[in-house]
């Protein structure tokens, strides 16, 4: 009977015990996951990503009560012969879409201006967010994402009381600053990551869809 007892106390004491360490191990964890990206630095846009842990956990957006839309069609009033443009938003936030192929680039690799100030390198000055944006910070803020032509308006179209974002335009040993248009703005961010993918991985030449810099009417429907 006090052997029963005993051992019913004992098994009482270690199944809490396991709990106890099970949770601890558990937050400690996530305590490093939210440090790490906090401590990542994301690369600014235009260049290609390093592996980056800033990366979301892969599940689907849907899954939240804040969801976004899995593809996007861009350039839909582009003013030039070169129209719209297919971009599947899932695949590039979600799967391994680095030069490489080996990891998950973070949301701010596109949407830059979504880190703060402390996380951005230069060229990079503006932020708009207090936490490096992943999905789950994306989830838990209301705070909404600007589009980048909020900020990257279309050539000769910048909207009264606003400026144009400027860039640098490096050719040799001259710069020069550059209007940041839509254009230019998506252009660096797309195919800066395509040019260093083809280079590392040629073969992606023939995925449907896939374009470096000069495949104009790979991304552009014409008009
Ligand atoms: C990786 C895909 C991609 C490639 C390759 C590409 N573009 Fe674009 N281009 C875009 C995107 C995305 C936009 C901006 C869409 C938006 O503002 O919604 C854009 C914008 C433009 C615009 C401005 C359209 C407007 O009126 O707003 C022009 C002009 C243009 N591209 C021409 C070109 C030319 C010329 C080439 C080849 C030298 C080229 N593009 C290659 C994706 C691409
Ligand atoms: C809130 C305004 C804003 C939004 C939204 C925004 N940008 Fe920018 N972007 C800027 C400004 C301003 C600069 C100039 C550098 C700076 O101030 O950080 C810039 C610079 C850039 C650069 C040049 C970086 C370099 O190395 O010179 C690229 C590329 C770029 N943006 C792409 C994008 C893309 C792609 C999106 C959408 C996914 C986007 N931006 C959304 C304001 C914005
Ligand atoms: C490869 C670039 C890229 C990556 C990575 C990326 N996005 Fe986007 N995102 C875009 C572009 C381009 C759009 C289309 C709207 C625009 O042009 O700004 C967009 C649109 C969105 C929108 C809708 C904005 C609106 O209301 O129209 C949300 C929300 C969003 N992204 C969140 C995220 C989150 C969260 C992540 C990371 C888990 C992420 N994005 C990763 C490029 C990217
Ligand atoms: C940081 C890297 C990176 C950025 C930024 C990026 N892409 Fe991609 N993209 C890739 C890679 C890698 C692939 C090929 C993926 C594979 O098949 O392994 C790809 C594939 C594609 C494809 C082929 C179909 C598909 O979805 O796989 C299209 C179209 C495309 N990208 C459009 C865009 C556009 C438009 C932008 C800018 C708004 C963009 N990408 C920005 C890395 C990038």
């Amino acid at each position: 009977m006090k052997n029963l007892a005993k051992l019913i106390v004992i098994s009482v004491v270690g199944l809490a015990g396991l709990f106890v360490f099970l949770g601890s191990v558990d937050l400690s964890r996530m305590g490093s996951v939210v440090l790490a990206k906090v401590a990542i630095n994301p690369t600014p846009t235009p260049a290609p990503p390093e592996t980056n842990t800033n990366a979301a956990t892969p599940t689907t957006p849907s899954s939240g009560d804040k969801s976004i839309p899995k593809t996007f069609t861009l350039a839909k009033d582009s003013v030039s012969e070169y129209g719209e443009v297919a971009f599947d938003h899932d695949s590039h936030a979600f799967k391994n879409y680095s030069p490489d192929g080996k990891s998950v680039m973070g949301c701010v690799q596109c949407h830059h201006t979504d880190q703060p100030k402390s996380a951005l390198k230069p060229p990079l000055v503006t932020s708009e967010r207090d936490v490096v944006m992943t999905l789950e910070t994306w989830k838990a803020s209301p705070q909404k994402v600007n589009n980048c032509r909020t900020c990257h308006f279309q050539d000769g179209n910048v909207p009264d009381g606003k400026t144009m974002p400027q860039g640098i335009y490096a050719s040799g040993a001259k710069s020069t600053t550059v209007d940041m248009t839509n254009q230019e703005a998506y252009h660096r961010n797309c195919n800066a990551c395509h040019d260093a993918a083809f280079k590392l991985r040629p073969e992606l030449k023939s995925k449907p869809g896939f374009a470096t810099t000069k495949d104009c009417t790979v991304c552009h429907k014409t008009n």
